[in-house]
């Protein structure tokens, strides 16, 4: 069952933690020449637009992108973030968010790969839409992402990022994340490996995190930010987390600048923070 449409979340503030930090990661494997493939294992559509029905109907992104885009007091590495936004935006009004592959396309150089997975037939039709065959550094396959990981690991060059960001609304998701993990890390240990997570109040997702750190990693950033305090029904995101394995050294540095700051602009309520762990 694929209820999920990513375009009623669009620009909210998990998608601004999640590009954020997939900007930073990309930005770092593009300081060495030899090229990388970026494997995104749960693309979505690729670009939203904000004024249409999905993304008005919520609108998450009002407590999300539109809470940083026009601030002039960004710390740098957001800032690279918002200004992707930006360029999206020329006329000034916040219209259009980028989705994961279309961040990932604005470091791509001629060298690198992108490989997209989307399952659902409606957002894997717009992925190809938002991105013609003719680019041929890009591969579209409207399949299932965790099965797919499997056939491009170890990539060609050995230097990867995957992105692993999927829905949650089916309860194993929960499972297969570290399932897969555990399967590619022995195909290809040293990838960099991004989880995107939700902080909700339900069981499953309190252990995924403390699940994804008993990996048999050396190196890995457990960073995630709480914008308001959890619901009293016990529903509902109160915040979101990436996991990172085998980080850029710079990350923890990067993020004890960027994260206080977001907590800031993007904090509901005094139960607003963020933590950050790291291994390695
Ligand atoms: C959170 S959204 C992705 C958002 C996107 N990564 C971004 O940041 O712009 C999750 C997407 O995964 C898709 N999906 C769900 N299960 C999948 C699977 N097993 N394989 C690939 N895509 C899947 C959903 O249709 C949805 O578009």
């Amino acid at each position: 069952m694929l209820s999920y449409r990513h375009a009623f979340h669009a620009g909210n503030h998990a998608d601004v933690l999640k590009h954020f930090i997939e900007l930073q990661l990309l930005r770092y494997l593009n300081q060495k020449d030899k090229p990388y493939s970026m494997i995104d294992t749960h693309a979505g559509a690729g670009l939203y637009a904000l004024d249409q029905a999905y993304a008005a109907k919520n609108a998450e992104y009002v407590d999300g992108i539109a809470r940083l885009w026009q601030r002039d007091d960004v710390p740098g590495p957001l800032a690279d973030y918002v200004a992707v936004v930006r360029e999206l935006n020329p006329e000034g009004t916040l219209r259009v968010y980028p989705g994961s592959p279309w961040v990932a396309m604005q470091c791509l150089r001629a060298q690198d790969q992108l490989r997209l997975f989307e399952l659902h037939p409606t957002d894997s039709a717009l992925l190809r839409q938002n991105f013609p065959v003719t680019n041929r550094r890009v591969k579209i396959e409207a399949a299932d992402g965790f099965a797919g990981l499997k056939a491009l690991l170890p990539p060609p060059s050995r230097r990867a990022l995957v992105l692993i960001d999927p829905p949650y609304e089916d309860k194993q998701d929960y499972q297969r994340v570290p399932t897969v993990l555990r399967d590619a890390l022995q195909r290809f240990e040293t990838g960099m490996y991004a989880v995107w997570y939700p902080l909700l109040q339900r069981h499953e997702s309190l252990l995924l995190p403390e699940s994804l750190k008993r990996l048999p990693v050396q190196n890995w950033l457990d960073v995630n930010l709480t914008v308001h305090h959890p619901a009293a029904d016990g529903f509902g995101m109160h915040g979101s987390g990436m996991f990172i394995i085998n980080p850029p050294w710079i990350l923890p540095t990067l993020l004890r600048t960027v994260m206080p700051y977001l907590a800031g602009v993007l904090g509901q309520d005094a139960s607003a923070r963020f933590n950050l762990e790291v291994r390695g």
